[in-house]
């Protein structure tokens, strides 16, 4: 195992139910730390950009639309294993087929629609890097010195 970067997104749904803290607490409570943190209520142009290896799935313009429905809250985690780690505290992508105890399966079962599942995770090293560059400038990066 290695201390790895990610990118976490608390989605608009998450937000509006006011589940910042009970997500983050989480973070914290699996070793992962936070060393950047912004909200922001993305533009069209940016949720498109960000899911463009989507764009030709069917479900991409209603994904778009929940992505721009209200404020996320987007946050770089480190951590040993960090990915996987994260991504196993999501849990799968459909809240209703989510492991009990994961972030979807307990915060997102009574969304509105599929897709309003409250977390977004990077999938890979590569795909981390590019998502944390997407959001982030380096001097935005805190790196935790104590
Ligand atoms: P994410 O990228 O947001 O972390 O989610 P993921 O890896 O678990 O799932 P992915 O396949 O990358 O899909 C991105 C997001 O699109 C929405 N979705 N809707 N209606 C549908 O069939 C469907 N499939 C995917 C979800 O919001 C999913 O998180
Ligand atoms: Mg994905």
């Amino acid at each position: 195992m290695a201390v790895e970067r990610t990118l976490s997104m608390i989605k608009p749904d998450a937000v509006a139910k006011n589940y910042i803290g009970e997500i983050y607490s989480r973070f914290e409570a699996n070793d992962l730390c936070i060393i950047a943190a912004k909200m922001a209520h993305l533009t069209k142009e940016q949720a498109e950009e960000f899911y463009a290896v989507h764009k030709e799935r069917p479900f991409y313009s209603m994904l778009v639309e929940f992505m721009i429905s209200g404020p996320v809250m987007i946050t770089v985690l480190e951590g040993e294993d960090a990915i996987s780690k994260y991504r196993t505290l999501m849990g799968a992508t459909m809240p209703e087929f989510a492991a009990p105890g994961s972030i979807r399966y307990d915060l997102a079962r009574d969304g509105r629609a599929a897709n309003e599942n409250a977390v977004h995770g990077s999938d890979a090293p590569e795909t981390a890097a590019e998502e944390i560059k997407f959001f982030f400038k380096p001097e935005e990066i805190c790196e935790r010195t104590r």
